[in-house]
């Protein structure tokens, strides 16, 4: 028998979930103030910096290509010498579980003259890189993946710069292509066929580098020199979505985020919640360089509703916790146009079908996203995160409101995004 690198989590059943809360450092921004910080020229200073164990990967990458990094809790210190500055890895650079760190880093190691092999857990090992080594190779380096999969190993060097159309509406890969670009003489432009979060335009310039956006596009001129910025990352978006369907599904509940990121790229799944009938309301703070704010939810009526394809890109990540929601609406649910789904960290329609089901939801499987048939009650069973730390934190959301206990296997792995998650529920349900 192989038994499991974490044990199972019991969730009982809460009457209530409550509370005001303010989350760890967003997990993209995080990943890439470290990037350019470590692309940079002189010290970058992020405050509240990600506890998420991937961002924890991206640093042990940027330090194993002699980028100085020092970290004090959720204070990262990067002393830039600039990327020129970096030197040839002694060993593989292991990404982990993080999709982000091998995507984004593998665009800004295709400009240094050095092999890089990129590597990573079973899971990442599992998802697809040809999507990133296209543009790569037609930039001018050499790119060799395993059957379109990492380890994926990069001959950097001498780039040219490229236009770009993007085939898929992913912000991994633009912005591997951009940092590709900030190091090749000419303008480098990504086309997309539909917005995805735009996280690293918005920050480039806090590093001294101007981009240019038109529609869809975005462009930058090379080569760029960064210099080194101070930047206070704000609440993750992502994680903000499980307290708030927490709060949503559950009698008697109400819950308060303050600080988080609430960009048009991030926050989308507010909408969807709002047109379920959700009682949540969101305001903003400040929105430079970021859009930040409140969140505010309490326990509501919802009612299913069909996902508009065009937002799946903006809303990608919070489909588990959607999923749950849909599972405790009246009628039905749909999502479509999200089959991206199938190559995250699990194939997450098939993990949401079998833990959903196993707790007494209706759910039917598509090949690009799924229907809920809501309001089956659910009763506590025995699940599978699949190792995948957005599919444990939805199925513990719902096991919050089901009946009798849930046993969630490998629900430690929920420390990837948000080790500070079973924390948050015990709080948050008065059991603290
Ligand atoms: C991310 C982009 C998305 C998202 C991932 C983080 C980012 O992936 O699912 O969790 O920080 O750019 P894709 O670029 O593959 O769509």
């Amino acid at each position: 028998m192989i038994r499991s690198r974490f044990s199972p989590v019991r969730i009982d059943p809460a009457p209530s979930f409550r509370g005001r809360f303010h989350l760890p450092g967003d997990k993209s921004l995080s990943h890439r103030a470290a990037i350019l910080g470590g692309m940079a020229e002189g010290e970058t200073r992020i405050h509240n910096f990600a506890s998420a164990a991937d961002c924890a990967s991206t640093l042990l990458c940027l330090r194993a290509l002699g980028v100085p990094v020092e970290r004090n809790g959720n204070e990262v210190l990067i002393g830039g010498r600039g990327v020129d500055a970096w030197q040839a890895p002694a060993g593989p650079l292991d990404a982990g579980n993080s999709g982000s760190t091998l995507r984004m880093l593998a665009g800004a190691l295709a400009g240094r003259p050095f092999r890089s092999i990129l590597t990573g857990d079973e899971s990442l090992c599992r998802r697809p890189v040809e999507r990133l080594a296209v543009p790569l190779r037609l930039m001018g380096a050499t790119a060799a993946s395993t059957d379109g999969k990492p380890p994926l190993t990069i001959d950097g060097g001498r780039l040219r710069a490229l236009t770009y159309d993007s085939p898929v509406a992913s912000a991994q890969v633009k912005t591997a292509v951009l940092l590709a670009g900030l190091q090749a003489e000419g303008t480098t432009t990504v086309r997309e066929p539909a917005p995805s979060r735009d996280h690293t335009e918005r920050m480039l310039p806090l590093f001294g580098v101007p981009v240019e956006r038109s529609g869809l596009a975005v462009s930058v001129r090379g080569v760029a020199r960064l210099r080194g910025a101070e930047l206070t990352v704000p609440g993750d978006a992502s994680s903000a979505a499980f307290p708030v369907v927490a709060a949503l599904i559950l009698p008697d509940s109400e819950v308060r985020l303050d600080g988080v990121l609430l960009s048009p790229g991030r926050a989308a799944f507010l909408e969807v919640l709002k047109a379920m009938g959700a009682q949540v309301e969101s305001g903003l703070t400040s929105t430079e360089p970021e859009p930040v704010g409140w969140i505010a939810a309490r326990s509501s009526r919802l009612r299913g509703i069909v996902v508009d394809p065009g937002v799946v890109p903006a809303l990608i990540d919070e489909v588990p916790a959607l999923a749950v929601a849909a599972a405790f609406a009246e009628g039905t649910f749909a999502v479509s146009g999200a089959a991206e789904l199938r190559v995250k960290e699990s194939d997450r329609i098939a993990a949401l079908a079998e833990g959903l089901t196993r707790m007494g939801a209706s759910i039917e499987e598509r090949e690009d996203g799924f229907v809920i048939h809501g309001l089956r009650p659910l009763h506590g069973a025995s699940v599978r995160s699949l190792g995948d730390h957005r599919i444990a934190m939805a199925l513990a959301v719902a096991a919050l409101a089901a009946r009798g206990p849930t046993e969630i296997e490998e629900a430690e792995c929920a420390s990837v995004s948000f080790p500070e998650f079973y924390d948050l529920l015990a709080r948050g349900t008065g059991r603290a």
